[in-house]
């Protein structure tokens, strides 16, 4: 069992704090994780708001925990470990003397998870502020938000920044997307399987799509997403991270550094995309007003109210590894808000038998395609070939073997990301945190294709509740491949 922590999280009253990172902490409590004598300290910038605090935590909870997980005896209980404190986060004063004396009340050697819930341009200011202060101890962590800047050189700084103050095994970059049990069993289906791990290369398999789509349009982030797009929020981070967890070669153990490495090689081998290639091979497209689910929603222009902006919603990328495992297999990497469905997954083709002994009377052969959806149900499929027993003929169709495993687990364990995160970044467990040379080594592949758009062309425009631009599929037609929608078939 882990030992009591605490946890300060500066940007107490955001979004993200709110939303995601409060109910984390609950559904910890609620399953038992949360040690007697740890502190949540959510940061807020007024007296007033400090004062309100428990009260808005409280509003949070009740709107954004599912159906079934709020409980008043539990609120109460939880509530008890909450210690809302006031702090200004660029400012040095004597707020940040008021915090050291609360955590001095506890053992010396008590863990301070520092979690910046924070724009990426005050990291710097708040790490400081921290040392000055002399809040860092020997078993302190910081805990730092994706995007880590908005290219490699921003990105740089920012890191280096941090390093002033953290050494790098103090400082947690995180990735939600690693913390989804469903990304965590990817590495358990390849190595703890030899049927998936032998049928894993450029011999066996012909193409790797890798799709994160989103129903949800702008919601309340205007100001950041019309900044950053698609290729930064999703691609330079989730999508990167779930090719490199399908791509990588085994790590020698399950341990921080040897996944890493083995993340960090994909990573240096993705081949660029430069100038004109970046035209050919990345679709990029930004929605317009359409039918979602029965209901017209606006688009991107008009969400955002704020002007023309040729920022992508949408982007779909035709990759390449250059090793010898992946020698010529196109990885798909596709995200977009306010398409059709929402739904996440990894879609593997097989190549077709390499010579087919039945006739054409018994109808194509196709084939085998493995599925991993990751939500929003948690599924694995498996596309096989078979013959109809129900008649006298030789006729062949495919047939899907399906494991639900979200059916298979439903003891009410609530699978929750940054309950993971958190806690991990608690017990100083980094193996689900990104290294910086993974987030230096991401964003060199990236720079080159922002550099691009910035020069040429604009995004291509695709109707809101649909699965992107057509450009999307002709880029797919290219070479005979074609997306694999879910239940689309
Ligand atoms: C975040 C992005 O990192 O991931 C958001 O900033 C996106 O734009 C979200 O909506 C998607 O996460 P999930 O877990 O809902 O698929």
């Amino acid at each position: 069992m882990l030992n009591p922590f605490d946890i300060i999280i500066f940007g107490g009253g955001g979004d993200l704090a709110l939303r995601k990172l409060l109910p984390a902490m609950y559904r910890a409590y609620q399953e038992g994780n949360l040690p007697q004598g740890t502190r949540i300290l959510p940061s807020v910038r007024s007296a007033e708001q400090r004062d309100e605090y428990i009260e808005t935590a409280h509003t949070a909870l009740k709107e954004h925990l599912g159906q079934g997980e709020y409980n008043n005896k539990d609120w109460q209980a939880f509530a008890n470990y909450l210690v809302p404190v006031l702090i200004n986060v660029t400012e040095a004063d004597e707020h940040w003397d008021e915090l050291k004396t609360i955590l001095s009340e506890h053992d010396e050697d008590k863990s301070r998870v520092f979690y910046l819930s924070l724009p990426p341009a005050v990291y710097g200011t708040c790490c400081e502020i921290l040392s000055t202060k002399g809040l860092i101890t020997d078993t302190s962590r910081v805990v730092v938000e994706k995007p880590i800047g908005y290219c490699g050189e921003s990105a740089e700084q920012i890191n280096g920044k941090i390093a002033q103050y953290f050494n790098e095994e103090q400082v947690f970059r995180i990735d939600h997307y690693l913390g989804k049990e469903t990304v965590q069993n990817l590495m358990a289906l390849r190595f703890s399987n030899s049927v998936f791990e032998n049928l894993w290369d450029a011999k066996t398999i012909d193409n790797i799509q890798i799709s994160i789509s989103e129903t949800v349009g702008l919601e309340t982030r205007a100001g950041f997403y019309d900044k950053a797009g698609a290729l930064r929020d999703m691609i330079q981070n989730h999508l990167l991270q779930l090719l490199c967890l399908v791509a990588m070669e085994s790590p020698h153990k399950l341990n921080a550094n040897s996944i890493r490495t083995e993340k960090l090689k994909v990573l240096e081998a993705l081949r660029p995309l430069v100038a004109e290639q970046v035209d050919d091979n990345i679709v990029r497209g930004q929605y317009v007003p359409g039918d979602l689910g029965g209901k017209i929603v606006p688009g991107y222009l008009e969400e955002l109210a704020d002007g023309p902006s040729n920022t992508e919603t949408f982007v779909v990328i035709r990759a390449h590894i250059d090793n010898w495992r992946w020698a010529g297999v196109p990885f798909y990497l596709r995200t977009g808000k306010r398409m059709k469905k929402r739904c996440a997954e990894i879609v593997v083709e097989y190549k077709p038998v390499s010579h087919n002994v039945y006739d054409d009377s018994v109808g194509p052969i196709q084939p085998n395609r493995l599925v991993i959806r990751l939500q929003p149900e948690e599924s694995i499929q498996l596309t096989l070939m078979s013959k109809r027993l129900d008649n006298l003929e030789m006729q062949l169709e495919p047939v899907t073997l399906n494991i639900e495993l979200s059916e298979s687990y439903s003891s009410g364990f609530h699978s929750d990301a940054y309950k993971r995160l958190m806690l991990d970044a608690a017990a100083n467990n980094p193996a689900l945190f990104i290294h910086r040379d993974e987030v230096r080594q991401a964003w060199q592949w990236i720079d080159p294709i922002i550099e691009r758009w910035q020069e040429k062309g604009a995004p291509a425009l695709y109707r809101a509740g649909t699965w992107g631009p057509v450009d999307a599929d002709e880029l797919l037609a290219e070479t005979n491949h074609r997306w694999f929608n879910t239940g689309e078939g």
